[in-house]
């Protein structure tokens, strides 16, 4: 946990900039795999983290702006708890390492929230993603789930994300840990990889590196010869001689901050002469992204370099054609890059998407509708302390073309005839992770991650 001071100014400041009624933050509780006393690895509400730090199942905060009160509520464990899970600390002891003065019952929450209403307080509370942090919340409020769904405040979102998206020093430490994690689960698998094993044999192995700090993978390792594959998760292809391998992964620290990272790298020793066409050109608009990257330029503007080297690139080499601007303002270069250049990043790999990324991603505008830009989860303009990812990529997506073929869909962009050629080819994608500065931006890390082919081919000898 960050110092108690640290908890204490964050907790301050969001009843400071809510300033009106009750907000209500619940943690998560343990989700049981097949029975109760079975569950998956727990995993704390990332809001209830960042201003309180407690990973325990089954607590709950209430910041009351009327008076300043700050607390959290939760049930002791018992003595019988303490038979089978070991002396735990109090839910007084507990609040006191987050700097928070006042506890309660479950039951006592319920009062509290109950006289708040009677008192017609505002009841201010986060978009959900857990069915009994939904079922608490209207038990406690007399919502429906409908309407638990549609109300959460906008307010509330708006506080939070004003503090969560500028990273402080000491959450840049945390966060270069899970990013130096994860360059070594990389490496490790670009060492490791021989023709003959599954993917799931490299998983196996690079999520080994994430635990064995103490923390955990930041979200589920894709590992695959079908990089065409967004998010894969499928592990049970044997790599042959000739493929890619494109891995996405990383490692979240024992206080949740997340690395992620991606490589594609070749099955055998090398790569062949098309595979580094096609791995250049990803890395030529990766850089594009990066140079582009500095204080005040909208992130769609970072992504639209990317879009532009990729459609330029395909464009001498026969896939594309016509006029590059008008390809990607059209959006015919989706076929390739149906996905966004990055994201934010933070305690959550996709920071704060449970809060909306319309207030996360692009500060309150709309997001675009067209296919391609509509999945590019940041737009705004960059300010010093954001951190994010850059991860453009090149995917051949075969059920993908062959639907915008049948439907005759940008042809005075798209060679189809030469874009079929490569529909056995996969998909490339290489990614980092920076830190927006007050003149630029910075590399996270303090290992450097294979990028070149040069350096990629050095760790598959
Ligand atoms: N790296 C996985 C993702 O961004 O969804």
């Amino acid at each position: 946990m960050f110092s108690r001071e640290t908890y204490t100014k964050r907790q301050q400041e969001l009843v400071k900039n809510v300033n009106s009624g009750i907000i209500l933050l619940p943690g998560n509780e343990e989700s049981p795999m097949n029975y109760t006393d079975n569950p998956y690895h727990f995993r704390q509400d990332s809001t209830f983290l960042y201003y309180f730090g407690l990973s325990r199942p089954g607590l709950f905060a209430l910041l009351d702006t009327a008076n300043g009160n700050i607390s959290i509520y939760g049930d002791d464990y018992t003595l019988e708890d303490f038979v089978w899970m070991g002396k735990q600390p109090s839910i007084q002891e507990l609040a006191a390492s987050c700097g928070v003065e006042y506890t309660g019952s479950i039951n006592d929450l319920f009062n509290y929230v109950s006289q708040a209403k009677k008192r017609k307080e505002t009841v201010h509370f986060l978009p959900q993603y857990r069915s009994k942090n939904i079922l608490k919340l209207m038990d406690m409020t007399g919502l429906s789930a409908q309407e638990i769904k549609t109300t959460a405040s906008t307010k509330l979102i708006t506080a939070i994300v004003s503090q969560r998206n500028y990273k402080t020093a000491e959450e840049l430490v945390e966060i270069e840990k899970g990013v130096d994690t994860t360059i070594e689960m990389h490496i490790a698998a670009m060492k490791m990889l021989k023709p003959g094993m599954s993917e799931l044999d490299v998983v196996v192995e690079i999520e080994k590196i994430a635990r064995a700090t103490g923390g955990e993978i930041s979200f589920p390792t894709i590992a695959t010869i079908n990089g065409q594959t967004l998010h894969n998760h499928y592990h049970g292809n044997i790599v042959k001689e000739g493929q890619l391998f494109l891995l996405d992964c990383g490692a979240e620290t024992s206080m949740g901050y997340a690395g992620d990272l991606s490589s594609t790298f070749p099955v055998g020793q090398t790569f062949s002469n098309l595979q580094k066409d096609i791995y250049n050109l990803v890395l030529k608009s990766h850089y594009a992204s990066v140079n582009a990257l500095k204080p005040g330029i909208a992130y769609k503007e970072v992504h639209r370099a990317a879009c532009l080297t990729i459609a330029d690139g395909l464009k001498s080499m026969g896939l594309m054609k016509g006029d590059t601007e008008s390809a990607v303002e059209a959006g015919a270069h989706a076929l390739f890059f149906p996905c966004g250049t990055g994201h934010m990043m933070g305690l959550d790999i996709h920071d704060m998407e449970n809060l909306g990324e319309e207030f996360v991603g692009y500060g309150g505008e709309p997001k675009s509708k067209q296919f391609g830009l509509r999945s590019l989860r940041l737009g705004r303009a960059l300010e010093p302390g954001f951190v994010l990812t850059i991860e453009p990529g090149i995917y051949f997506i075969p059920e993908l073309t062959d639907q915008w073929r049948a439907e005759k869909k940008f042809m005075e962009f798209l060679n189809y005839d030469e874009i079929n050629k490569f529909r056995n080819f996969g998909g490339i994608r290489n990614e980092e992770d920076y830190l927006i500065t007050n003149d630029g931006k910075r590399l996270l890390g303090n290992k450097k991650k294979p990028m070149s082919i040069k350096e990629v081919e050095v760790f598959r000898k």
